[in-house]
């Protein structure tokens, strides 16, 4: 949900239908509710409802569509443009949500996007606009537990909110986590990344080894939402000339990595600094587990 122009449409088109950023522009406003649904792993259905903000439509919402909009809500995704002019009326929508779910959904999660953060210069700016934006978001949901981030079309940021925001939403996630933490200790990876298919949102990661901390350290914290960003970017390249991505192979001085289908709706991201494990001996073991993570 939020204000007309926040840029929700845009964000689920480049998310989960694959458009580039530069297409956003064409968008035209949601007319009332626009549903998506991502298959991710096995039975897991990801349903999406992208709520049309347009005053007219946020007064149906939350008046005679109420019980609908606001029932079995998993996470709430408030979208806040930080340029708003509007920021008052903004936040008395939202407060009405909060009460919409308060009613409907008191356990849904609530993720606030202070979104189109490349227009505020500067990262010092930038830094100090989403801190305000966050203690006046944070005030206004009184005692409730939100997540505030900012996000741009235009970089990685919009794939690590989408990615913490999915995990939420993905039973056993720790489960998973240590599966991939096994899988990378055979490999001798310094990390396994789970990819879901479409979206390339990051699922699971495997948890660190104690004695690859010094590699660790030197990785960027970043790496996970860049990988999203770089993938979608290439397969959207691949498209246009009508390629379709497989897999993909890496081998520098530095690292070895893989990333290949695991399942039917995942990818997998195998990331190794052993110069003596060769690309093959990773790719037979990504086939030989596949029917584990399947
Ligand atoms: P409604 O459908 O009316 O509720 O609007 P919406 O929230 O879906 O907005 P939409 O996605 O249509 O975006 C409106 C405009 O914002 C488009 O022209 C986008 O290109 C632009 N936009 C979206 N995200 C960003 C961003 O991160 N940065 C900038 N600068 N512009 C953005």
């Amino acid at each position: 949900m939020g204000a007309s122009g926040s840029g929700k449409t845009s964000m689920r088109s480049i998310i989960f239908s694959n458009n580039p950023a530069s297409l956003t522009a064409r968008l035209g406003a949601t007319i009332d509710v626009e549903q998506n649904h991502v298959r991710f792993l096995g039975d897991l259905i990801l349903n999406l409802w992208d709520c049309g903000g347009q005053d007219a439509f946020m007064d149906s919402y939350l008046t005679s569509q109420r019980a609908t909009i606001f029932q079995h809500v998993g996470v709430l995704i408030y979208v806040f443009d930080v340029e708003s002019r509007e920021m008052a009326k903004d936040l008395d929508y939202y407060r009405d949500c909060l009460e919409g779910l308060r009613q409907f959904s008191p356990e849904a999660a609530i993720f606030l996007l202070v979104h189109k953060m490349d227009l505020i210069r500067g990262d010092d700016l930038k830094e100090s606009t989403l801190e305000a934006k966050r203690k006046e978001l944070q005030e206004t949901s009184g005692d409730l537990a939100i997540e505030v981030l900012g996000t741009s079309i235009y970089d990685e940021s919009l794939y690590k909110a989408w990615s913490n925001i999915v995990h939420t939403l993905i039973p056993n996630a720790n489960i998973l986590s240590t599966h991939l933490s096994k899988f990378a200790q055979a490999c001798s990876a310094t990390e396994v990344i789970l990819f879901e298919r479409t979206t390339f949102l990051v699922i699971a990661t495997s948890s660190p080894e104690p004695q690859s901390e010094e590699q660790t350290s030197k990785l960027s914290n970043k790496r996970y939402e860049r990988t999203s960003e770089l993938i979608k970017a290439f397969k959207h390249s691949c498209s246009r000339v009508r390629g379709e991505f497989h897999s993909l192979e890496m081998e520098l001085a530095e690292f070895t990595a893989v990333l290949d289908e695991m399942t039917k709706n995942t990818y997998v991201l195998i990331v190794v600094h052993d110069p003596s494990i060769e690309t093959a001996a990773i790719k037979l073991n990504i086939r030989m587990a596949r029917r584990k993570f399947e």
